[in-house]
């Protein structure tokens, strides 16, 4: 995929009202962690040539001979991970890569050779400002690799298409069931129970499932399409959750929201394909946080996405509602992309708008929407202020690209940005969004 990568640096890129901008200009920095300075489980040895600094961790030879390290991120978003083992035996020595008590992923650290042959696994994640811990736990008998240093690189501006950026990075991050082992649903009943499920899990689904009202998602869930998969007639409920991510996944035909988010936070709504719904399709609500929508697709639908559901609910909503929409495909929709209330900062960025009928984006209720990067045509009301009954919010508007639109209606500032992102140039956008938004686009 083409990308003008255009990071977030310089005052000179503000327009119209002023809006506090502290969205990290992304400088990469790699910082080396010796394992000679970290905790390991076993012996600090130096009898195997090729180790950087004074030597490298030999772990005990058993399940959960750890080594762990404390590093530290200067800024938060894209990071990567390292690490450099050696493993002279042919017998992988698997591996989870836990941070900060959370597994992320699963290494098998294959034989390099010889001992004194040592290979580069790279992780890549977010990572938000401050300290972490790196833990590598083995998962068999043979415990760990020789391990003689992670390097950790910070403040690399735009992951790779696929990664997570925007709120969903905040508030200890969005990792769904981590590196639990995955399930595979092809029912409705399966899929309930495994959405249901109080454990960390993993669930593949695959095939058309065909149900009705909504389904419960608990809290650590990663919910992956494979190939084609379709839920056709209800919809997930995400309710008193958090840390939840879907992806992949194609909803057509819900008889009330395809998914709804309330009482929730860290959720992460990617690459996913919705139309022909009832009522909302990404509805966001009741004081939840930390949610990110990105690279979606949304056609022959009216109601996109509400961003909080009720003037009368600022009790419940102000200082929460902060959710990240980037790199969606509105392809014809009607309303609401989205209708925000009381959330600040929103920010909606590098999202396609092509031929939306009523309107783009909505501020409202004292909410505030950095809109900015987007790709607008044939789109008569691209965004403005208040809506309906509802009262007023703020809106800047910034870098966006106008085609056969109307030129929007902005006002007032909104709260700065916390998180470091990339911001493609907004008359790229189209061909971007339309090259890689909705389900089938990526394989999970
Ligand atoms: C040998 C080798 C060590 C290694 C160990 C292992 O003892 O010298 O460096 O850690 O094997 O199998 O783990
Ligand atoms: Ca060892």
């Amino acid at each position: 995929m083409m990308k003008q990568l255009r990071l977030i640096a310089c005052a000179s890129l503000l327009t119209g009202a002023f809006v506090a901008l502290s969205g990290q200009a992304a400088q990469a920095a790699t910082v080396r962690y010796e394992a000679e300075s970290a905790q390991c489980t076993g012996t600090i040895d130096s009898d195997h040539a090729g180790f950087s600094g004074s030597g490298f961790c030999n772990g005990t030879n058993a399940v959960g001979a750890a080594a762990q390290f404390s590093v530290t991120a200067p800024v938060s978003g894209a990071a990567s991970i390292a690490i450099r083992y050696a493993n002279g035996t042919t017998t992988n020595r698997t591996t989870q890569v836990i941070v900060d008590g959370s597994t992320i992923t699963t290494l098998s650290f294959a034989g390099t050779g010889a001992w004194t042959n040592w290979a580069t696994a790279t992780v890549n994640l977010n990572l938000n400002t401050g300290n972490h811990t790196v833990r590598l736990n083995p998962t068999t008998a043979n415990g760990l690799a020789n391990i003689d240093f992670i390097d950790v690189t910070t403040g690399g501006g735009n992951p790779q298409p696929g990664g997570l950026v925007g709120w969903a990075t905040q508030g200890g991050g969005t990792t769904g069931g981590g590196g639990a082992s995955p399930t595979t649903v092809t029912s409705a009943s399966a899929l309930t129970s495994a959405l249901s499920s109080s454990s960390a899990a993993v669930i593949r689904v695959s095939g058309t499932i065909s149900c009705s009202g909504m389904l419960r998602v608990a809290s650590n869930k990663s919910v992956l399409g494979n190939a084609g998969a379709t839920i056709v007639g209800c919809g997930f409920n995400i309710s008193e959750a958090s840390n939840v991510l879907v992806r992949n996944l194609t909803f057509r035909d819900w008889g009330d929201d395809a998914i709804n988010v309330q009482y929730s936070t860290r959720v992460w709504i990617d690459h996913n394909t919705f139309s022909n719904g009832s009522d909302g399709a990404v509805d966001i609500k009741r004081s939840s946080d930390f949610a990110t929508v990105s690279w979606n697709r949304f056609f022959n639908h009216d109601k996109t996405m509400l961003l909080g559901h009720s003037d009368d609910n600022a009790g419940e909503d102000v200082g929460h509602l902060r959710v990240t929409y980037h790199h969606n495909w509105f392809d014809g929709t009607g309303q609401r992309h989205p209708r925000v209330r009381f959330g600040n900062p929103v920010h909606v960025y590098n999202n396609y708008y092509g031929g939306v009928t009523s309107y783009g984006v909505a501020s409202t209720e004292g909410a505030g929407v950095l809109v900015e990067g987007n790709y607008f045509e044939n789109t008569d009301d691209p965004y403005h202020l208040g809506e309906g009954d509802s009262g007023p919010g703020t809106l800047v508007a910034r870098n966006n690209f106008f085609v056969n639109s109307g030129s929007g209606q902005a006002g007032g500032s909104v709260a700065s940005i916390p998180y470091s992102y990339g911001l493609d140039t907004a008359s790229n956008v189209k061909s971007i969004v339309t090259g890689g938004a909705g389900a089938g686009r990526i394989s999970v």
